[in-house]
């Protein structure tokens, strides 16, 4: 009996491998995107990738163009390389292309597809139309003193100790969390924090434990065998989820709508539906608050150890600010200027050094994955319905067609062109990150006003940060410290 079971075991999965195996070689239309030509069961196209995700993707793109399709396990996928071709799927055909991966994995992570990030259609666009102009520029101006006075904490945090090295990290965590605290659900800082520290844990758990791009969660046969991973995901987005229920109860209990407060206020008033308001708070989070430290750490890293641009950042800053004080009559002697978001006008040379700091480490550098709902062809190409489509905003960024010596950093070519069509490292189209203004205020606001009053060096005072890079969703960095030379 045993070997009776044995036998039909072993020459299913047989039949299994063979069928996996016909499926990822055969073309399906002359109009498919290149793509391997020897594709294995269970693995796909992946026996071939290096360590680095980021770099294998660049040597498909390499070796089969811009567009090219490649199997990642059972999932078919197509990774765009190609500034123009992403400009046609992610703004022309958005419809086709709006929803994220229908996979087990980002089921138990977005509570089945709601909120924001994890979600699509019907969910995504209902969310969407809630969330309004929340973050436009606009908008944004009334929040502008608040986050001045914590980007002024923050710098306090950070150089109180100046000839002590420090890793910026958790201050910029910090930083980054009050600010979008005060936009989403209005509590102060330090209330929050003290309970948000309690669940930093479960956060990072839940995220990094969890990496909905790990190869285990795109072979089939894997992710039923390990089904308890996806109960764990769950467990963890419902304990943040009971955390924010008990703000949500809090905000319907006190909501006045003559004065809403924050996001979570003006969800509630425009009857939204509660999981899906508690769930987009939740990825307002997760998509906010380590991005933007992340951000903060490549700008250090980029300015510390690219010999002369800090010093070039200082004399544009210095000259604005004596500028600035005696327009306004201050006494430059006393107290420093303090740059505001306005500021941002007239420092050309840190915006450009901001924007090639983002160019060379787009911090998720494969954007968010996205599925396409309908068979379609977009210009040349065949996509088939529920391929998996990476937006290569990587590749897009180092590529010597638009970036000559792109692995340099070399702000100045900011100065001569925008770059508009191939810079994207908030995505591009209707579901860009809906956070990029908030990222654009706490940047600038924390650049400038820190690079005018201290030099960032390394932690044995020189001019080289050590630090490894390595990519996932996001990228990720080996911790650094650093020590700050009041100018
Ligand atoms: C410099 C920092 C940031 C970078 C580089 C960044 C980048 C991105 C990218 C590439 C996407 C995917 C867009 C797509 O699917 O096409 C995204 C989505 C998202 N981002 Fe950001 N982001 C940053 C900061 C923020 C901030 C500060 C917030 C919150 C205030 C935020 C909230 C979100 C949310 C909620 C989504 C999901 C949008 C959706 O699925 O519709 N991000 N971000």
């Amino acid at each position: 009996m045993f070997s009776l079971i044995s036998t039909i075991l072993f020459y299913s999965f047989l039949v299994y491998c063979v069928l996996s195996f016909i499926k990822k070689n055969k073309k399906r239309t002359k109009n498919d995107p290149p793509m391997p030509s020897f594709n294995l069961p269970f693995l796909g196209s992946t026996y071939r990738f290096e360590s680095s995700v980021v770099q294998s993707l660049l040597k498909f793109t390499k070796q089969y163009g811009k567009v090219n399709a490649l199997w990642v396990g059972d999932l078919y996928t197509l990774n765009v390389a190609d500034a123009v071709y992403i400009k046609e799927i992610w703004t022309k055909h958005i419809d086709n292309f709006i929803d994220r991966p229908n996979t087990k994995i980002l089921a138990a992570l977005s509570d089945d597809h709601t909120g924001l990030i994890g979600s699509g259609g019907k969910e995504w666009n209902r969310n969407k139309e809630l969330i309004g102009g929340y973050f436009s520029s606009l908008k944004l101006k009334s929040q502008l003193p608040r986050i001045s006075e914590l980007c002024m904490q923050t710098i306090d945090k950070l150089t109180k100790q100046p000839n002590t090295p420090i890793n910026p990290r958790g201050v910029f965590r910090e930083y980054s969390m009050d600010v979008n605290t005060g936009l989403i659900l209005s509590l102060e800082p330090s209330q929050m924090n003290k309970q948000y520290r309690e669940m930093e844990g479960r956060f990072d758990r839940f995220l990094h434990g969890n990496s909905p791009a790990s190869l285990f969660y795109c072979i089939d046969i894997l992710s039923i065998l390990f089904s308890y991973k996806f109960t764990d995901a769950r467990k963890q987005r419902q304990y943040l989820i009971d955390y924010v229920k008990s703000i949500y109860d809090d905000h319907v209990s006190t909501l006045d709508p003559e004065k809403p407060r924050d996001l979570m206020d003006k969800m509630i008033m425009e009857e939204g539906d509660e999981m899906s308001i508690i769930n987009t708070v939740i990825d307002f989070y997760l998509g906010g608050v380590d991005t933007t430290a992340l951000v903060l750490q490549l700008f250090f890293l980029s300015v510390t150890n690219n010999e002369g641009v800090q010093d070039k950042v200082y004399e544009e800053l210095k000259s604005l600010a004596s500028k600035r004080q005696s327009e306004l009559g201050l006494d430059s002697t006393t107290e420093p200027y303090q740059f505001t978001f306005a500021d941002r006008l007239e420092t050309p040379y840190l915006n450009a050094v901001i924007k090639e700091s983002l160019r060379i480490y787009p911090p998720t550098p494969n954007s968010i994955l996205r599925e396409c709902n309908q068979d379609i062809m977009v210009g040349d190409y065949f996509i088939r319905k529920g391929a998996m489509v990476i937006q290569n905003i990587w590749a897009v960024h180092h590529d010597e067609d638009y970036y000559p010596e792109p692995n340099k950093f070399i702000p100045e070519r900011f100065l001569e062109d925008n770059h508009a069509s191939h810079y994207f490292p908030f995505g591009i189209g209707g579901r860009s990150c809906p956070g990029s203004n908030v990222a654009d205020i706490t940047l600038f606001l924390l650049c400038a006003n820190l690079l005018s009053r201290f030099k960032i060096k390394s932690e044995d005072g020189g001019s080289n940060i050590k630090c490894d890079i390595k990519d996932g969703i996001m990228l990720h960095l080996s911790p650094f410290k650093v020590l700050f030379d009041q100018r």
